[in-house]
């Protein structure tokens, strides 16, 4: 663990770096098996959220592929986040034909997610399926699929581990539960 004071902001810690490893090389073994006959995978990460856990996750895959990143606008807890999501940058290899796994960090309404299907679909992949690390069901709002997923958590505004709020605590190398007044307040 690491000699980092956990911050004020923090209410308690959920998953601690040896609870995400463990599951992280679970995931990757379970990917690794199920693309176990292509060569043209290509995980496709969601900025900023994702980096972390697309950097853990692909070095345990055992199975040839490559990693591309897109990077949409922040989103407002409160605020109705439908039409909120806006593409910043977009991948830069052609995902058509290919094998492509969208890795996010985690689905909430499911808006976003949604939103990366849509795009990733009209581009005619061979194949399409979506990676996440935590999901929060109670506050889902659109049936999205998802193939694979890390822990289901509860209604809580999560940090560390590549999630943030405001831009901050998202290196923090455990998820930790915010304290509901420091995002209540906001
Ligand atoms: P959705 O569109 O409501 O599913 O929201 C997905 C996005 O909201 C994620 O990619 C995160 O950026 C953000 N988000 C939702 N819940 C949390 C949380 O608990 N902590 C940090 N970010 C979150
Ligand atoms: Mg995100």
């Amino acid at each position: 663990m690491s000699d980092r004071p956990v911050p004020d902001a923090i209410e308690r810690i959920l998953l601690d770096d040896v609870d995400i490893a463990t599951r992280v090389r679970e995931l990757a073994a379970q990917i690794s098996a199920d693309y176990s006959t292509t060569d043209d995978l290509v995980l496709i990460g969601v900025l900023k959220g994702a980096f972390i856990f697309m950097a853990d996750l692909t070095r345990h895959l055992t199975v040839p592929h490559r990693v591309d990143f897109i990077a949409l606008s922040s989103y407002n807890r409160g605020a109705d986040s439908r039409g909120a999501v806006r593409m910043i940058m977009d991948t830069r290899i052609n995902v058509t034909g290919r094998d492509v796994l969208v890795v996010e960090d985690i689905l909430d309404t499911g808006h976003t997610l949604d939103y990366l299907l849509r795009i990733f679909r009209a581009r005619q992949p061979a194949s399409l399926r979506s990676c996440v690390l935590l999901s929060k069901p109670d506050r889902r709002r659109v049936d999205v699929p998802v193939d694979y997923t890390g822990f289901t958590i509860s209604d809580e505004w999560v940090v560390g581990y590549g999630l943030d709020y405001a831009d901050r605590y998202r290196t923090l190398p455990y998820l930790a539960a915010l304290k509901p007044e420091v995002y209540e307040k906001a």
